[in-house]
Parts: C-alpha cells; sequence; structure tokens
C-alpha cells in the first residue's frame, strides 16, 4: 500500500497520481515483479508483464488480480527471442518500462557466465532496440547493490565508483553502462537505476511471496524454508566477522517498501529525461542472527542453525545511504526487520511450497521411474 512518505521532504508523495499510463514489467512474474505490478495496479497504472517464467510461476500474477482486481496482460517471452519482443511492443501502446527480468543467483553465474551475459546484456539489449523503435524511452531497470564490489567504505554512495566482482554483478554494472550511455547520447531518454540492497518480506497479505526454486541462496527464504519444515536448520556462513555478534551485516529492505520506490522513480522520471541512480535500502545494517531472532519471534519457537564457515565472496558488511531517494523521490522504507520477517513467514506458512500447491516431485524420482 502507498503511504505518503514524502511531507518531510516536500517532495509529491508517491501516491501522487501521474496520468495512467501503460507499463510494461519484464520478470513481472518473479518475487519483486509480482509486488511491483500490484504497487503499480494500486497507483492506477495499467500493466503488461513479459516474463519465460523460467523462475516463477505465472500463478503470481493470478494472485495479484486476486488483491488488486484488476488484470494484467501477460506474454510468456524471453528477452533473448527479438521478434516476440517486438511483437509485445506492436500489440501494447507502452508508455514506460520497469526492467527486472535476468538470471539473478550470484553463486550461479560463476558457474555459468556465458548464460547470464547471454540472457541479461542480450536480453536487455534487444529490450532497448524494441523500445527505441516503438518511441518507448522511460526505463526504470533493477540493478544491484552488487555493483559496489568490496572496496567502497559503508555507507554505499551512488556516486561511488562501482566494480562488480562477480558475473551477474558485473551483468548489472553493464547493463547501467548501457543506459547511461544511451541516455547521454540522446536526450529522448527517462532512465532510472535502482540498486536494491536485500529485499525480503511479503504483502502482507500472505498471498504472494518469495519462492525460489531448489535450494534457497538468500537468507530469509532459507530460514523460512527451515520455520516451515522444508529444511533441517540454517548454517550461518561465519561467526567470526568484526561485527557486534560476528555475523555479516546487510541492508533488508521489505519487498513492499521496495516495490513502492519503484512507482515512485516512474513518477519522478516521467517528466525528466536524464539518467539517474539511486540505492532502494534502508540506511541501516542488520546480522544474520539478529534477523533469526526476528525470524523467530514470528514464528513463535526457535529455529534451529549452526554456525559454519564463511561463504566465498561473502562481505562482512555493507548498507545504503538511502539519502537522495528520500530527498529526490520522497520515498523511504516504512517497514523494519520484525515485519518483514512477520510477513515473510505468513506467505511461508500458507504457502509451504511457494505457487505448488504441493511439495514437487523431486527431479530425481522422475528418473528413476525411466519416465
Ligand atoms: C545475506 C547474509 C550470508 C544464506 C545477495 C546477492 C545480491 C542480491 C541479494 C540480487 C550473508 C548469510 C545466507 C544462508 C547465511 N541479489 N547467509 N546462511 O549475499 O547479501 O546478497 O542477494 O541482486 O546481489 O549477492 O544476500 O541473503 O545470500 O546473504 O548465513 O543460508 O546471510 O553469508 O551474510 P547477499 P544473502
Amino acid at each position: 500500500m502507498l503511504q505518503h512518505r514524502s511531507t518531510q521532504s516536500g517532495v509529491a508523495p508517491i501516491s501522487a497520481s501521474v496520468e495512467t499510463m501503460k507499463i510494461l514489467v519484464t520478470g513481472g512474474t518473479g518475487y519483486i515483479g509480482s509486488h511491483t505490478v500490484l504497487s503499480l495496479q494500486e497507483a492506477g497504472h495499467d500493466v503488461v508483464v513479459l516474463d519465460n517464467l523460467v523462475n516463477s510461476s505465472e500463478e503470481s500474477l493470478r494472485r495479484v488480480s486476486e488483491l488488486t482486481g484488476k488484470t494484467a496482460a501477460f506474454h510468456k517471452v524471453d528477452l533473448v527471442d527479438e521478434p516476440a519482443v517486438e511483437a509485445v511492443f506492436d500489440q501494447h501502446q507502452i508508455d514506460a518500462v520497469i526492467h527486472f527480468a535476468g538470471l539473478k543467483a550470484v553463486g550461479e553465474s560463476v558457474q555459468e557466465p556465458l548464460a547470464y551475459y547471454y540472457n541479461n546484456i542480450v536480453g536487455t539489449l534487444n529490450l532497448l532496440r524494441a523500445m527505441d523503435k516503438h518511441n518507448v524511452r522511460s526505463i526504470v531497470f533493477s540493478s544491484s547493490a552488487t555493483v559496489y564490489g568490496e572496496h567502497n567504505p559503508i555507507p554505499y554512495i551512488e556516486k561511488m565508483e562501482i566494480g562488480a566482482n562477480n558475473p551477474y554483478g558485473r551483468t548489472k554494472e553493464q547493463i547501467e553502462d548501457i543506459l547511461s550511455d544511451l541516455g547521454n547520447a540522446d536526450d529522448r531518454w527517462h532512465i532510472a537505476l535502482l540498486r536494491y540492497f536485500n529485499p525480503v518480506g511479503a504483502h502482507p497479505s500472505g498471498r504472494i511471496g518469495e519462492d525460489p526454486q531448489g535450494i534457497p541462496n538468500n537468507l530469509v527464504p532459507f530460514i523460512a524454508q527451515v520455520a516451515v519444515g522444508r529444511r533441517e536448520k540454517l548454517m550461518v556462513f561465519g561467526g567470526d566477522y568484526d561485527t557486534p555478534d560476528g555475523t555479516a551485516q546487510r541492508d533488508y529492505i521489505h519487498v513492499v517498501d521496495l516495490a513502492d520506490g519503484h512507482v515512485a522513480a516512474l513518477n519522478y522520471i516521467a517528466g525528466r529525461p536524464g539518467v539517474r541512480r539511486w540505492n532502494l535500502g534502508s540506511g541501516r545494517g542488520s546480522s544474520v542472527l539478529e534477523v533469526l531472532r526476528s525470524f523467530e519471534k514470528a514464528v513463535g519457537q526457535p529455529i534451529p542453525y549452526e554456525i559454519t564457515g564463511r561463504r566465498a565472496g561473502d562481505l562482512p558488511a555493507f548498507w545504503a545511504d538511502a539519502s537522495s531517494a528520500l530527498a529526490d523521490l520522497g520515498w523511504s522504507t516504512t517497514k523494519n526487520v520484525d515485519q518483514m520477517c512477520e510477513d515473510h513467514w505468513r506467505w511461508q506458512k500458507n504457502n509451504p511450497y511457494g505457487y505448488n500447491a504441493a511439495e514437487p516431485a523431486a527431479a530425481g524420482n522422475a528418473q528413476a521411474s525411466g519416465a
């Protein structure tokens, strides 16, 4: 739900509606995408979703429709299929694009860099070429705090030099460069680069949420699966960092706050050509153990865990300087870690296997049966 956050900055409230626009959301059936579709519809916009469903389920859109009473047009399209991308723009009068679609697992990107560069970069180029051809030149891009790399002091500030240290992060950085060059070459483009910190939580209805395929890489979905009985215990990656409790600190942000940040950015660039970048974070760090305790409070019972060795590539701590988004967009986070955990748990408790009604059959079983 969009709330007025911006009185203190004098900027028009986020929910100050611009005229109804038709927004194309790539990756709109995913975790952040589906929450953003909901925020866009609540703000009065029409939505078209393009997604290849490689990491998500169309069920998320059906549930968003339940919640908003509005239906987004859906196209099962892969961005690397340029003619199919063009066809979506032929079919709809798109006013602006919010671009989430892409592969996003850091560890996987190290194993499969070619798949990451092909999908994320070529897919984005196809999208931008189709936009340009159809005179659609407003885009909000889903970037990531991972572009800050491992050498910047905290809190991270938008003007800092960036330098990701993994292929996934480098695709985000290169897409930022592509969009910056495009905006600098052609002032008809309106571009927002949003650098997320750690999105967690779920819509308070408990009907949509994070549904990772396979073993979750990220902390909170893993904790949630332990709490619901799908995993034995949480492995805490490192208890010997130079932090108050020895576990690593991150800037967690509620996914509904994050989604609202996209609507605020869309409103901001509507009348402003050029390229701008904003951190979307709370500006505060929370440790692994602090998050675990919050989740235990939400569940009402202890969650088993074991402190093990550090995970390769992890940083001890990082969080955002979130002042630019407040000053420019009138946007700041409204929910704390306890609320994130309460909402995440409600989603997980009500949907133990995510959007699958029952436990998905393990691939191995299918092979074993000689299928
Ligand atoms: C958070 C903390 C782990 C799992 C990643 C990507 C980033 C962005 C968000 C896309 C770390 C610890 C985790 C577990 C643990 N994704 N942890 N046990 O690594 O900060 O960021 O996701 O944009 O690009 O890098 O998030 O949730 O994986 O880890 O102890 O089972 O939790 O070591 O300290 P991360 P995370």
